[in-house]
């Protein structure tokens, strides 16, 4: 955990409690976290999922590394140090998404298990659902789509996830979803499945 820096703060506690946000909205605010290799579809996923959500009329948000890199996390890059931090914050913006009662889709790497333990720590494990996005490392540098493998393996980048920087797989996924067999359509089928049966959202056609 972080320590407070600032002195002379206090919690000021709102009067608007998640309860009565979510009965607006009709649904839980939950944080899916993907987590996975670069080019494994997190953000595929992450994508797909969040716009099949809002097309049944949920509140969904998905928030992506890359994406993230461009703005909040702008000075941020990837020593160890670095990616901490950039999960730390993300997770505590995924803990205001989740009292804001949004469907919350977080997709980064985070290869470090102790880091994504701190973020189900800060956001809750009730409302915390870890998916390990795991196609083989041949898959991702297969496919490639921004050429950073083909970087990493010829030096050109330093300290690349799964060449020469560790991944460390979640010792017990609530979901793990291999992209080199499921698609993103039925994996995101298979989130939606289990955010009914948690009672997150309705089931449809209720
Ligand atoms: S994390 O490790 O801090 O969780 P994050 O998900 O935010 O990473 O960003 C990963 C993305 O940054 C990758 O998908 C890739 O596009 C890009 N990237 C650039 N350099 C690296 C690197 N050294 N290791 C991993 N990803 C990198």
């Amino acid at each position: 955990m972080t320590e407070i820096k600032a002195t002379n703060i206090t919690w000021h506690e709102g009067h608007a409690g998640r309860a009565e946000r979510e009965a607006i909205v009709k649904q839980k605010g939950v944080l899916i976290w993907f987590t996975g290799l670069s080019a494994s579809g997190k953000s595929t996923i992450a994508f797909t999922l969040e716009h099949a959500l809002v097309e049944r009329g949920h509140l969904a948000y998905a928030l992506d590394g890359d994406n993230i890199r461009h703005g909040l996390n702008k000075n941020l890059g990837f020593s160890a140090e670095d990616r901490t931090e950039n999960i730390r914050r993300i997770a505590e913006v995924g803990k205001l998404f989740v009292d804001a009662g949004i469907v919350t889709c977080t997709a980064f790497i985070s290869p470090y298990l102790a880091d994504r333990q701190a973020a189900r720590d800060v956001i809750g494990a009730e409302d915390f659902v870890e998916v390990y996005v795991n196609p083989s490392l041949a898959v991702c540098e297969e496919r490639d789509p921004k050429g950073l493998y083909k970087k990493a393996r010829a030096g050109e980048i330093k300290g690349f996830t799964g060449i020469d920087d560790p991944y460390e797989p979640p010792t017990d996924p609530q979901i793990e979803i291999d992209t080199g067999t499921v698609s993103p359509r039925e994996a995101t089928s298979l989130i939606i499945g289990l955010l009914e049966e948690r009672g997150a959202i309705p089931p449809l056609n209720k």
